[in-house]
Protein backbone atom coordinates (compact mmCIF):
# COMPACT_ATOMS: atom_id res chain seq x y z
CA UNK A 1 0.00 0.00 0.00
CA UNK A 2 1.25 3.47 -0.67
CA UNK A 3 1.00 5.22 2.19
CA UNK A 4 1.44 9.21 0.37
CA UNK A 5 -1.05 8.61 -1.50
CA UNK A 6 -5.20 9.43 -1.15
CA UNK A 7 -8.33 7.80 -2.26
CA UNK A 8 -8.33 8.91 -5.75
CA UNK A 9 -4.89 8.24 -6.17
CA UNK A 10 -2.95 11.99 -6.42
CA UNK A 11 0.10 12.08 -5.18
CA UNK A 12 -0.73 13.96 -1.90
CA UNK A 13 -3.78 14.21 -0.73
CA UNK A 14 -6.01 16.92 1.60
CA UNK A 15 -6.58 13.77 4.59
CA UNK A 16 -2.63 13.41 4.49
CA UNK A 17 -2.13 16.99 4.76
CA UNK A 18 -5.23 17.35 7.43
CA UNK A 19 -3.15 13.94 8.96
CA UNK A 20 -0.06 16.13 9.21
CA UNK A 21 -2.27 18.68 11.09
CA UNK A 22 -3.51 16.88 13.33
CA UNK A 23 -0.30 14.96 14.16
CA UNK A 24 1.18 18.88 14.52
CA UNK A 25 -1.52 20.00 16.57
CA UNK A 26 -1.23 17.29 19.21
CA UNK A 27 3.26 17.41 19.40
CA UNK A 28 2.31 21.42 20.11
CA UNK A 29 -0.71 21.17 22.69
CA UNK A 30 1.80 21.70 25.37
CA UNK A 31 1.91 24.98 23.97
CA UNK A 32 -1.70 25.76 25.20
CA UNK A 33 -1.05 25.15 28.82
CA UNK A 34 2.46 26.77 28.59
CA UNK A 35 1.11 30.11 26.93
CA UNK A 36 -0.71 30.39 29.88
CA UNK A 37 0.96 29.83 32.41
CA UNK A 38 3.36 32.41 31.37
CA UNK A 39 0.82 35.09 30.73
CA UNK A 40 -0.35 34.15 34.39
CA UNK A 41 2.79 34.66 35.90
CA UNK A 42 3.52 38.00 34.28
CA UNK A 43 0.05 38.75 35.75
CA UNK A 44 -1.28 39.86 32.47
CA UNK A 45 -5.35 39.18 32.89
CA UNK A 46 -4.87 41.16 36.64
CA UNK A 47 -2.81 43.93 34.54
CA UNK A 48 -6.18 44.17 32.22
CA UNK A 49 -8.93 43.69 34.75
CA UNK A 50 -7.23 47.01 35.78
CA UNK A 51 -7.59 48.98 33.57
CA UNK A 52 -10.92 48.58 33.22
CA UNK A 53 -11.47 49.10 29.31
CA UNK A 54 -9.85 47.19 26.13
CA UNK A 55 -6.13 47.61 26.73
CA UNK A 56 -4.03 47.94 23.71
CA UNK A 57 -0.60 46.05 22.92
CA UNK A 58 1.40 49.90 23.81
CA UNK A 59 -0.58 50.15 27.40
CA UNK A 60 0.00 46.42 28.16
CA UNK A 61 3.84 46.70 27.49
CA UNK A 62 4.23 49.67 29.20
CA UNK A 63 2.84 47.99 32.45
CA UNK A 64 4.32 45.29 32.21
CA UNK A 65 7.87 47.24 32.29
CA UNK A 66 9.64 44.09 29.84
CA UNK A 67 12.55 44.80 27.99
CA UNK A 68 11.99 47.04 24.36
CA UNK A 69 13.80 43.97 23.01
CA UNK A 70 10.98 41.36 24.22
CA UNK A 71 7.85 43.74 22.96
CA UNK A 72 7.29 41.50 20.32
CA UNK A 73 7.43 38.66 22.29
CA UNK A 74 4.42 39.65 23.98
CA UNK A 75 2.55 40.55 21.14
CA UNK A 76 2.72 36.58 19.98
CA UNK A 77 1.77 35.57 23.41
CA UNK A 78 -1.24 37.77 23.07
CA UNK A 79 -2.19 36.37 19.88
CA UNK A 80 -2.26 32.95 20.79
CA UNK A 81 -4.20 33.50 23.88
CA UNK A 82 -6.29 35.18 21.86
CA UNK A 83 -7.01 32.24 19.65
CA UNK A 84 -7.79 30.20 22.65
CA UNK A 85 -10.33 32.08 24.30
CA UNK A 86 -8.54 33.58 27.15
CA UNK A 87 -8.91 37.22 25.79
CA UNK A 88 -10.44 38.97 23.12
CA UNK A 89 -9.91 42.02 21.47
CA UNK A 90 -12.48 45.23 21.47
CA UNK A 91 -11.91 48.93 19.80
CA UNK A 92 -10.77 50.71 22.20
CA UNK A 93 -13.88 53.56 21.53
CA UNK A 94 -16.58 53.84 18.86
CA UNK A 95 -14.67 56.24 16.78
CA UNK A 96 -11.57 54.41 17.05
CA UNK A 97 -9.74 51.69 14.46
CA UNK A 98 -7.53 50.87 17.32
CA UNK A 99 -8.06 47.65 18.83
CA UNK A 100 -7.41 46.79 22.67
CA UNK A 101 -7.20 43.24 24.75
CA UNK A 102 -10.28 42.69 27.17
CA UNK A 103 -11.21 39.09 29.65
CA UNK A 104 -13.15 36.94 28.34
CA UNK A 105 -15.32 34.44 31.33
CA UNK A 106 -12.15 32.01 30.74
CA UNK A 107 -9.52 34.25 31.91
CA UNK A 108 -12.02 36.05 34.50
CA UNK A 109 -11.48 32.49 36.64
CA UNK A 110 -7.57 33.31 36.34
CA UNK A 111 -7.71 36.98 38.08
CA UNK A 112 -5.62 36.43 41.28
CA UNK A 113 -8.29 38.20 43.36
CA UNK A 114 -11.53 36.45 42.21
CA UNK A 115 -13.15 34.58 44.65
CA UNK A 116 -13.31 31.42 42.20
CA UNK A 117 -9.97 31.89 41.18
CA UNK A 118 -8.40 28.86 39.52
CA UNK A 119 -4.53 30.30 39.12
CA UNK A 120 -3.31 28.35 41.87
CA UNK A 121 -4.29 24.91 40.59
CA UNK A 122 -3.08 25.90 37.29
CA UNK A 123 -0.01 26.87 38.85
CA UNK A 124 0.13 23.53 40.24
CA UNK A 125 -0.36 21.42 38.06
CA UNK A 126 2.08 22.92 35.62
CA UNK A 127 4.76 23.18 38.00
CA UNK A 128 8.05 21.41 36.92
CA UNK A 129 7.51 18.83 39.91
CA UNK A 130 4.33 17.36 38.44
CA UNK A 131 5.52 18.08 34.18
CA UNK A 132 8.49 16.19 35.21
CA UNK A 133 7.23 12.40 35.28
CA UNK A 134 5.60 12.18 32.16
CA UNK A 135 9.14 12.29 30.24
CA UNK A 136 9.04 8.88 31.96
CA UNK A 137 5.67 7.13 30.76
CA UNK A 138 6.82 5.06 28.48
CA UNK A 139 10.34 4.13 30.73
CA UNK A 140 6.90 3.06 33.32
CA UNK A 141 4.67 1.15 31.06
CA UNK A 142 7.73 -1.06 30.05
CA UNK A 143 9.21 -1.73 33.62
CA UNK A 144 8.40 -5.16 34.55
CA UNK A 145 8.30 -3.45 38.18
CA UNK A 146 5.92 -5.50 40.62
CA UNK A 147 5.69 -3.34 43.15
CA UNK A 148 1.85 -2.38 43.21
CA UNK A 149 3.18 1.23 44.56
CA UNK A 150 5.69 2.35 42.34
CA UNK A 151 4.53 5.16 40.19
CA UNK A 152 5.69 7.00 37.13
CA UNK A 153 6.04 10.04 39.19
CA UNK A 154 8.72 7.85 41.32
CA UNK A 155 11.10 7.71 38.70
CA UNK A 156 12.19 11.30 38.49
CA UNK A 157 11.38 12.29 42.04
CA UNK A 158 12.73 8.99 44.07
CA UNK A 159 9.26 8.02 45.71
CA UNK A 160 5.86 8.13 45.53
CA UNK A 161 3.67 11.72 45.12
CA UNK A 162 2.43 11.86 48.91
CA UNK A 163 5.69 10.92 50.56
CA UNK A 164 7.46 13.18 48.26
CA UNK A 165 4.78 15.87 49.85
CA UNK A 166 5.58 15.12 52.93
CA UNK A 167 9.26 16.09 53.06
CA UNK A 168 9.14 18.14 49.86
CA UNK A 169 7.28 21.56 51.79
CA UNK A 170 7.02 23.61 48.51
CA UNK A 171 4.62 20.47 47.11
CA UNK A 172 2.70 20.03 50.11
CA UNK A 173 1.93 24.32 49.74
CA UNK A 174 1.42 24.75 46.06
CA UNK A 175 -0.55 21.05 46.05
CA UNK A 176 -2.71 21.78 48.55
CA UNK A 177 -3.12 25.79 47.19
CA UNK A 178 -4.11 24.21 43.87
CA UNK A 179 -6.65 21.70 45.37
CA UNK A 180 -8.67 24.43 47.34
CA UNK A 181 -8.54 26.93 44.44
CA UNK A 182 -9.97 23.80 42.12
CA UNK A 183 -12.23 23.30 45.29
CA UNK A 184 -13.93 27.04 45.70
CA UNK A 185 -15.58 26.58 42.10
CA UNK A 186 -16.64 23.02 42.74
CA UNK A 187 -18.44 23.52 46.67
CA UNK A 188 -19.80 27.03 45.46
CA UNK A 189 -21.65 24.87 43.04
CA UNK A 190 -22.63 21.81 44.96
CA UNK A 191 -24.32 24.32 47.73
CA UNK A 192 -26.30 26.38 45.37
CA UNK A 193 -27.15 23.27 43.07
CA UNK A 194 -27.63 20.38 45.29
CA UNK A 195 -28.89 21.84 48.88
CA UNK A 196 -30.70 18.59 49.17
CA UNK A 197 -28.02 16.76 49.66
CA UNK A 198 -27.32 17.99 52.98
CA UNK A 199 -30.90 17.61 54.02
CA UNK A 200 -31.11 15.85 57.56
CA UNK A 201 -27.67 15.56 58.57
CA UNK A 202 -26.24 16.91 61.23
CA UNK A 203 -22.55 15.81 61.31
CA UNK A 204 -20.12 15.13 58.19
CA UNK A 205 -16.56 14.59 57.98
CA UNK A 206 -14.87 15.64 54.43
CA UNK A 207 -12.30 12.68 54.21
CA UNK A 208 -9.21 13.68 52.40
CA UNK A 209 -10.57 17.45 52.98
CA UNK A 210 -7.02 18.88 52.22
CA UNK A 211 -7.26 22.41 53.85
CA UNK A 212 -10.60 22.47 54.48
CA UNK A 213 -12.28 24.93 51.58
CA UNK A 214 -14.93 22.60 51.14
CA UNK A 215 -16.20 21.36 54.76
CA UNK A 216 -15.58 25.17 55.64
CA UNK A 217 -18.21 26.48 53.04
CA UNK A 218 -21.11 23.72 54.17
CA UNK A 219 -20.16 24.34 57.63
CA UNK A 220 -20.99 28.10 57.00
CA UNK A 221 -23.66 27.42 54.74
CA UNK A 222 -25.47 25.05 57.35
CA UNK A 223 -24.13 25.86 60.70
CA UNK A 224 -26.09 23.40 62.38
CA UNK A 225 -23.92 20.64 60.72
CA UNK A 226 -21.10 19.94 62.51
CA UNK A 227 -18.47 19.52 59.84
CA UNK A 228 -14.72 17.85 60.30
CA UNK A 229 -12.11 18.03 57.81
CA UNK A 230 -10.08 14.75 57.72
CA UNK A 231 -6.44 14.06 55.56
CA UNK A 232 -3.03 13.27 56.57
CA UNK A 233 -1.99 14.70 59.79
CA UNK A 234 0.98 16.96 58.33
CA UNK A 235 -1.79 18.83 55.77
CA UNK A 236 -4.13 20.02 58.38
CA UNK A 237 -0.93 20.13 61.09
CA UNK A 238 -1.07 23.87 61.47
CA UNK A 239 -5.39 24.37 60.93
CA UNK A 240 -7.12 25.60 63.42
CA UNK A 241 -10.73 24.51 64.38
CA UNK A 242 -13.69 27.00 64.50
CA UNK A 243 -17.60 27.03 65.26
CA UNK A 244 -18.67 24.01 63.77
CA UNK A 245 -15.60 23.32 61.86
CA UNK A 246 -12.72 21.22 63.37
CA UNK A 247 -9.53 19.35 61.64
CA UNK A 248 -8.64 15.94 62.33
CA UNK A 249 -5.41 14.02 61.26
CA UNK A 250 -4.95 10.47 60.33
CA UNK A 251 -5.21 7.71 57.84
CA UNK A 252 -8.16 7.14 55.89
CA UNK A 253 -6.99 3.47 55.43
CA UNK A 254 -7.09 2.58 59.01
CA UNK A 255 -9.97 4.81 60.09
CA UNK A 256 -12.53 7.47 59.42
CA UNK A 257 -14.75 9.67 62.32
CA UNK A 258 -17.93 8.60 62.76
CA UNK A 259 -20.26 10.81 61.08
CA UNK A 260 -23.95 11.05 59.45
CA UNK A 261 -22.33 11.72 56.27
CA UNK A 262 -18.93 10.91 54.73
CA UNK A 263 -18.12 13.22 52.01
CA UNK A 264 -14.53 12.69 49.55
CA UNK A 265 -14.06 14.56 46.76
CA UNK A 266 -11.18 13.88 44.31
CA UNK A 267 -9.71 10.88 46.63
CA UNK A 268 -10.88 7.47 45.25
CA UNK A 269 -9.58 8.51 41.53
CA UNK A 270 -5.99 8.77 43.31
CA UNK A 271 -6.39 4.71 44.20
CA UNK A 272 -6.17 1.76 42.78
CA UNK A 273 -9.73 -0.41 43.18
CA UNK A 274 -8.26 -2.61 45.75
CA UNK A 275 -7.47 0.54 47.81
CA UNK A 276 -10.87 2.49 46.91
CA UNK A 277 -12.63 -0.87 48.33
CA UNK A 278 -10.58 -0.51 51.94
CA UNK A 279 -11.46 3.46 51.82
CA UNK A 280 -14.68 2.73 51.16
CA UNK A 281 -15.11 -0.01 53.81
CA UNK A 282 -13.81 2.66 56.37
CA UNK A 283 -16.53 5.05 55.19
CA UNK A 284 -19.52 2.52 55.85
CA UNK A 285 -18.03 2.26 59.40
CA UNK A 286 -18.00 6.05 59.95
CA UNK A 287 -21.55 6.35 58.82
CA UNK A 288 -22.99 3.19 60.74
CA UNK A 289 -21.34 4.44 63.97
CA UNK A 290 -24.70 6.32 64.85
CA UNK A 291 -26.73 3.52 64.12
CA UNK A 292 -28.56 5.92 61.30
CA UNK A 293 -28.74 5.36 57.52
CA UNK A 294 -25.82 7.66 56.90
CA UNK A 295 -24.09 8.14 53.40
CA UNK A 296 -20.92 8.39 51.16
CA UNK A 297 -21.12 12.02 49.54
CA UNK A 298 -18.48 11.38 46.35
CA UNK A 299 -16.78 14.20 44.15
CA UNK A 300 -15.36 12.66 41.28
CA UNK A 301 -15.20 12.12 36.95
CA UNK A 302 -17.76 9.13 35.98
CA UNK A 303 -16.51 8.66 32.17
CA UNK A 304 -18.60 7.79 29.31
CA UNK A 305 -21.27 10.06 30.16
CA UNK A 306 -23.23 10.33 26.91
CA UNK A 307 -24.14 13.85 28.24
CA UNK A 308 -20.56 14.97 27.95
CA UNK A 309 -19.52 16.92 25.15
CA UNK A 310 -16.13 16.53 23.20
CA UNK A 311 -14.04 18.78 25.49
CA UNK A 312 -15.54 17.58 28.13
CA UNK A 313 -14.47 14.19 27.53
CA UNK A 314 -10.87 15.27 26.07
CA UNK A 315 -10.80 16.98 29.94
CA UNK A 316 -11.94 13.66 31.92
CA UNK A 317 -8.96 11.62 29.53
CA UNK A 318 -6.34 14.32 30.47
CA UNK A 319 -7.54 13.77 34.18
CA UNK A 320 -7.22 9.77 34.00
CA UNK A 321 -3.76 9.85 32.80
CA UNK A 322 -2.88 12.63 35.40
CA UNK A 323 -4.31 10.31 37.60
CA UNK A 324 -2.04 7.26 36.29
CA UNK A 325 1.16 9.21 36.19
CA UNK A 326 0.55 10.85 39.01
CA UNK A 327 -0.45 8.32 41.56
CA UNK A 328 -1.35 5.20 39.45
CA UNK A 329 -5.01 5.84 40.09
CA UNK A 330 -8.13 6.21 37.63
CA UNK A 331 -10.90 7.44 36.35
CA UNK A 332 -13.60 5.37 36.69
CA UNK A 333 -17.34 4.44 34.57
CA UNK A 334 -20.74 3.88 35.84
CA UNK A 335 -20.06 0.20 35.91
CA UNK A 336 -16.46 0.45 37.25
CA UNK A 337 -17.95 2.86 40.11
CA UNK A 338 -20.92 0.64 41.19
CA UNK A 339 -18.69 -2.60 41.26
CA UNK A 340 -16.65 -0.51 44.17
CA UNK A 341 -19.43 0.34 45.82
CA UNK A 342 -20.94 -3.48 45.83
CA UNK A 343 -17.58 -4.81 47.07
CA UNK A 344 -17.45 -3.20 49.69
CA UNK A 345 -20.70 -3.72 51.31
CA UNK A 346 -23.10 -1.17 49.98
CA UNK A 347 -26.37 -1.57 48.64
CA UNK A 348 -26.99 1.61 46.19
CA UNK A 349 -26.46 4.66 44.43
CA UNK A 350 -27.25 7.59 42.87
CA UNK A 351 -25.15 9.54 39.96
CA UNK A 352 -26.14 13.18 39.52
CA UNK A 353 -24.09 14.48 36.58
CA UNK A 354 -24.57 18.40 37.76
CA UNK A 355 -20.42 19.62 38.35
CA UNK A 356 -19.45 19.87 34.94
CA UNK A 357 -16.63 17.64 34.28
CA UNK A 358 -16.91 15.83 37.64
CA UNK A 359 -20.63 13.77 39.08
CA UNK A 360 -21.59 14.02 42.46
CA UNK A 361 -22.60 10.16 43.39
CA UNK A 362 -24.57 9.11 46.72
CA UNK A 363 -23.46 6.08 47.85
CA UNK A 364 -26.22 4.06 50.86
CA UNK A 365 -25.72 1.10 52.60
C1 LIG B 1 -6.43 15.24 45.36
S1 LIG B 1 -6.42 15.76 47.00
C2 LIG B 1 -8.10 16.23 47.26
C3 LIG B 1 -8.24 17.29 48.32
C4 LIG B 1 -9.68 17.78 48.53
N1 LIG B 1 -10.62 16.71 48.76
C5 LIG B 1 -10.11 18.60 47.33
O1 LIG B 1 -10.77 18.06 46.43
O2 LIG B 1 -9.75 19.78 47.28
C6 LIG B 1 -6.34 14.22 47.89
C7 LIG B 1 -6.25 14.39 49.39
O3 LIG B 1 -6.16 13.09 50.00
C8 LIG B 1 -5.30 13.21 51.14
N2 LIG B 1 -4.80 11.88 51.52
C9 LIG B 1 -3.89 11.12 50.88
N3 LIG B 1 -3.65 9.98 51.57
C10 LIG B 1 -4.43 10.05 52.68
C11 LIG B 1 -4.63 9.18 53.78
N4 LIG B 1 -3.97 8.01 53.85
N5 LIG B 1 -5.50 9.53 54.74
C12 LIG B 1 -6.17 10.72 54.67
N6 LIG B 1 -6.04 11.60 53.64
C13 LIG B 1 -5.17 11.26 52.66
C14 LIG B 1 -4.23 14.14 50.61
O4 LIG B 1 -3.44 14.70 51.64
C15 LIG B 1 -5.02 15.17 49.83
O5 LIG B 1 -5.39 16.26 50.60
Amino acid sequence: MDLTKGKNNDNISDELLQSQAHVWNNIFSFVNSMSLKCAIQLGIPDIIHNHAKPMTLNQLLTTLQIHPTKTQCVYHLMRILVHSGFFALQKTSENEQEEGYILTSASKLLLKDHPLSLAPFLLAMLDPILTKPWHQVSTWIQNDDDDDAATTFALPHGMNFWDYAVRETRLNHFFNEGMASDTRLTSSALIHKCKDVFEGLNTLVDVGGGTGTLASAIAKKFPHIECTVFDQPHVVADLKSNGNLKYVGGNMFEAIPPADAVLIKCVLHNWNDEECVKILKNCKKAIAINGKAGKVIIIDIKMESEKADYKTTETQLFMDMLMMVLVKGEERNEKEWAKLFFEAGFSDYKITDVLGVRSLIEVYP
